[in-house]
Parts: C-alpha cells; structure tokens; sequence
C-alpha cells in the first residue's frame, strides 16, 4: 500500500513493487484524504479485505508548500496544521491501522516512511515541512522497537531534490550544484531504495533513515 501513489515518486514506488509482480494499492489524495482519520481506517480496511492482507506500507504522500516567517500569523498557523495533519497525523494514522492489520493476522511485514534531507539541512523556505519530516522520521524509528516483536520492520528514506514534475521549476543550477554529481535523483532511485527497505533481507535496517542526497548532505 503505497500513499502519494498518484505521481511523482509514489508512482515510480508503485511500479517498481509492481515490476516483482506485487499486488499494489497506490492511494491518491481523491482516494482518501490523509487528515481525516476515520476515512483512512476505512481505506486500510478494505485494501487488507481485498488483498487479504497488507504486506508493506509506504508513507509516501506528502504535503509541500512554502511558507515561512514572512507569512501573517494566522496564515502560518494554518500550513502548521495543515502540514502536520497529513505529513504527521496522516503518516501515524495510517501505521497504526496497518500495523494492527498485520499484527492480527502475524504478517511480518514492513512500513517504510520518506522524509527527506530537510529534516537535517534545514528548510527556511518552509520550516512547517522540515518539522514535519524530522517528526515522521522519528516516528519511524519508534515504532521500530515497537513493533520489532511482531517481526515488522520500520525504516525511512530522507531524499534530497527528487526530479518530480512538482519541483522542476525548483530544479535550478544553484540545485544541481548541491550535489557534487550535479545533478537531482530520478524518482527511480528512491523506489529502488524503498523496495529494499520493504524487503525481508531488510529487518535488520530496521530504525534507519537512510540518505538519498548524492552527498548534498552529509549528517554526523
Ligand atoms: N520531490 C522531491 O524533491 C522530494 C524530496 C524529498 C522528499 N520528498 C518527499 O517525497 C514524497 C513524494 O514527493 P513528490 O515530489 O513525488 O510529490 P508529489 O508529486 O507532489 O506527489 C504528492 C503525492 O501526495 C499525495 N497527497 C498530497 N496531499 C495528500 C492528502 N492530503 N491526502 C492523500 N494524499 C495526498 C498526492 O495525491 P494527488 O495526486 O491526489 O494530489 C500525490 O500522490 C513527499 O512526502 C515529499 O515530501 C520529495
């Protein structure tokens, strides 16, 4: 079950479960909003009923929009909440009826969260976004041991730019030069990456936040 799947690096998340031959639901926002809690039990329970079982979650959806201190106050408060609703509420919603699903019928499966490198370098354009990402990061890693006894593992992945059709007005020089590559990563590359951390050689990755910045960033 793959959120965000509509496009972008959902999508190339979804085909590249696909392409192993995996049975994919991949979410987008028209299919179920990620602020609003009771639609998505219901969505997870009818994907576990259809498929008869949730294998692996992606918490891949993700809310984006600029916006920082310039902002007047009411206006800042509301992308606050809006970006914690679905990049944090959302994420943590969706665990939590997924993980109950697979621990009621001993799936050890596994949930895989992408945050992002702004987590760490910092997101000035739009702290509400970076906040975000360090608190699904952190989720992961705490339900990591929480759930290790049933055998399920949790990990993330913290891209930096991702050649979306979202951020390519963003994909700028001064962008491609963060990179000593010079270049942004293909959506292909984080799927490849998620796929790994979905697989069951990967328990033992479990609590990681895995760097996918082509050394944009270098965190101690
Ligand atoms: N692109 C980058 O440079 C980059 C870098 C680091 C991390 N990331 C992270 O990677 C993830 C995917 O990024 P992307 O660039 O592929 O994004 P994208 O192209 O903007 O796609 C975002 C996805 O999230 C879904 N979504 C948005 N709001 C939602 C809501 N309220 N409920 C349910 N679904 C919702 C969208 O559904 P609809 O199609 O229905 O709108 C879409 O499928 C995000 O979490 C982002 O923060 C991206």
């Amino acid at each position: 079950m793959v959120t965000g799947g509509s496009r972008g690096i959902g999508a190339a998340i979804a085909d590249a479960f696909r392409e192993l031959g995996d049975e994919v639901v991949a979410l987008s926002s028209a299919d179920v909003d990620l602020a609003d809690p009771d639609a998505i039990e219901r969505v997870v329970g009818s994907a576990a009923d259809t498929l008869g079982g949730i294998d692996v979650l992606v918490n891949n959806a993700g809310l984006v929009e600029l916006g920082s201190v310039d902002l007047p106050y009411a206006q800042w408060q509301a992308l606050w909440r809006r970006t914690f609703a679905v990049n944090v509420f959302g994420a943590a919603d969706m665990s939590y009826c997924v993980a109950r699903h697979m621990i009621s019928r001993g799936v050890r499966g596994r949930i895989v969260n992408v945050g992002s490198r702004g987590a760490f370098r910092g997101e000035p354009a739009m702290p509400a976004y970076g906040a975000s990402k360090a608190a699904l990061h952190s989720m992961g890693q705490s339900l990591a041991v929480a759930l290790a006894p049933h055998g399920i593992a949790v990990a993330s992945v913290a891209p930096g730019f991702v050649g979306t059709d979202r951020v390519a007005d963003m994909v700028t020089d001064e962008v491609l030069a963060q990179s000593p590559f010079g270049r942004v990563a293909k959506p292909e590359e984080v799927a490849a990456a998620v796929v790994y951390l979905a697989s069951s050689e990967a328990e033992w990755a479990s609590g990681a936040v895995l760097d996918l910045n082509g050394a944009s960033y270098l965190r101690t």
